[in-house]
């Protein structure tokens, strides 16, 4: 990438764009593999997991499909509220069709536990999760993740779809924010 970034709010960069893209061709195989002869759906969690879809997606073949929903479990700070609300339904109806959650991280597990007994209440034919990150040490519901990128210590991170009050969306990397530069909001 040959933009230069201000890199001052961040204390660390914790995946770089080669590991993340390395991480993807990895789980892609995988994916690619276990849905070679089903129809497969992605189902893509807005906006925190924009970056991770279009990158994963492009590393399938055409009949996979994409779909979008957008759900809140956060206000604009950094805290969980644990509530999670539907603020964009999917256009696809998913019975009988095999679905894959694509998710940017799993922190508390709230909104992919209550995400996958939803879409599974819809008649499915199978729902699993892809996520790029998960803080195992903020697990307050566990989630079965069939396709996980990176472990990641249990900080605020903002990059590749994941944002602080919308902003740091952008970044191809992952990085993890000054405290001073959310305070304690
Ligand atoms: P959970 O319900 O606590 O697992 O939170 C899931 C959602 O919270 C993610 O999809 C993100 O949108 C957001 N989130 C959790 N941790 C972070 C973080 O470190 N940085 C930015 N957003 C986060
Ligand atoms: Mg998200």
């Amino acid at each position: 990438m040959s933009f230069q970034y201000d890199m001052s709010d961040f204390s660390e960069v914790l995946v770089s764009e080669n590991a993340i893209g390395r991480k993807l061709d990895e789980m892609a195989a995988e994916i690619r593999a276990d849905y070679a002869d089903k129809d497969l759906l992605l189902v893509g969690v807005l906006k925190g997991a924009v970056m991770v879809m279009a990158d994963l997606a492009r590393r399938m073949p055409p009949a996979v499909q994409m779909d979008w929903m957008a759900v809140s479990s956060y206000g604009s700070g950094t805290k969980s509220s644990g509530v999670v609300r539907i603020l964009k339904d999917l256009d696809a109806d998913l019975t009988g069709r095999h679905v894959l959650i694509v998710e940017d991280i799993i922190d508390t597990g709230v909104t992919l536990s209550w995400l996958t007994g939803n879409l599974r209440s819809r008649g499915a034919a199978s729902v699993e999760v892809a996520a790029l990150l998960r803080k195992p040490a903020a697990a307050v519901v566990d989630v079965p993740v069939k396709y996980l990128g990176f472990d990641i210590p249990n900080q605020f991170v903002v990059g590749y779809g994941l944002d602080f009050a919308e902003d740091y969306r952008t970044l191809p990397f992952v990085a993890v924010l000054k405290p001073e530069v959310y305070g304690d909001k």
